[in-house]
């Protein structure tokens, strides 16, 4: 496995999946670069932490940073390059900024402003340097996921975007790298959000899917809700009872770390 921090002598020779990470890499990162294993045999994993997307500078410099580490699980999952810009190097010069779409003012748009616009400039920057034929990405950013197909599919890109299920500890928590800030008691708290999405799962209706879901959420007083809601997979609007690709979407803080999550109610009948 090459490690990179200069583009120049990256190989195009065959069709590159391109792993997009902030670093802090866990299992659930090594699940996108197996899966892009599945599809090509060059596989770049990216690692750069986007200030653009960081609208609290102090969240920016909270953000876990495992360099080392994150060298060594890219390795050993699969990955051909690693490549791991230094701050000046990540973007182009004269790189486009991306505003955010309409779709990206909702939910994890409406508390974090221009996130979805950091988020997307830097996939943008991503794709016009590697040049990847399949991009992978994790179903835990759901909305993030949403928003890149979108961007692809508008901008007529050849870049196969893959989504990835969440993988999840035993306990059902969705690995993130957030969670190395959660103490034992918090992430214990945590388990609140995915216990809330498989019970919402287990309903029949809509609004009492909707329902369930705000109720459990507000049994842990340690979790402090965002938004909980269910949409439309395809639209990204609010799910209706003919909707017929159902996504409950959670979002919230506990100590201040924020948290998110989502399942598909493949049970949520109408
Ligand atoms: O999902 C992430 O880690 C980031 O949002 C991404 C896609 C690498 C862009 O900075």
């Amino acid at each position: 496995m090459q490690v990179l921090n200069d583009l120049s002598a990256l190989d195009h020779s065959r069709p590159i999946a391109l792993v997009p990470t902030m670093g802090a890499l866990h299992a659930g990162h090594a699940a996108l670069i197996e899966k892009a294993r599945e599809i090509t045999d060059s596989i770049v994993v990216s690692i750069f932490v986007n200030p653009l997307q960081f609208e609290d500078s102090e969240d920016l410099a909270k953000y876990p940073r495992s360099p080392e580490r994150d060298i060594e699980l890219a390795r050993s999952a699969g990955a051909s390059v690693v490549w791991m810009p230094e701050k000046n190097n990540f973007y182009p010069t004269n790189f486009e900024v991306i505003p955010s779409p309409i779709m990206g003012e909702k939910f994890e748009g409406a508390q974090r402003r221009g996130h979805f616009s950091g988020v997307l400039t830097a996939v943008n920057a991503l794709f016009t340097q590697i040049l990847p034929r399949y991009a992978i990405f994790g179903e835990k950013d759901f909305q993030q996921l949403f928003l890149v197909r979108q961007l692809v599919r508008e901008r007529n890109m050849d870049i196969e975007v893959v989504g990835v299920p969440t993988v999840r500890d035993t306990e059902g928590l969705a690995l993130s790298s957030r969670n190395a800030r959660l103490s034992e008691v918090e992430r214990e708290a945590a388990l609140i959000i995915n216990q809330a999405l498989c019970k919402a799962m287990q309903k029949e209706s809509l609004s009492e899917a909707k329902f369930s879901l705000v109720k459990t959420l507000s049994k842990e007083p340690l979790f402090t809700l965002d938004y909980a809601a269910i949409v439309d997979e395809d639209t990204f609007e609010l799910a209706t009872q003919d909707t017929v690709h159902k996504r409950a979407l959670v979002a919230g803080w506990i100590n201040g770390i924020r948290l998110i999550d989502n399942m598909a109610m493949t049970s949520v009948e109408q």
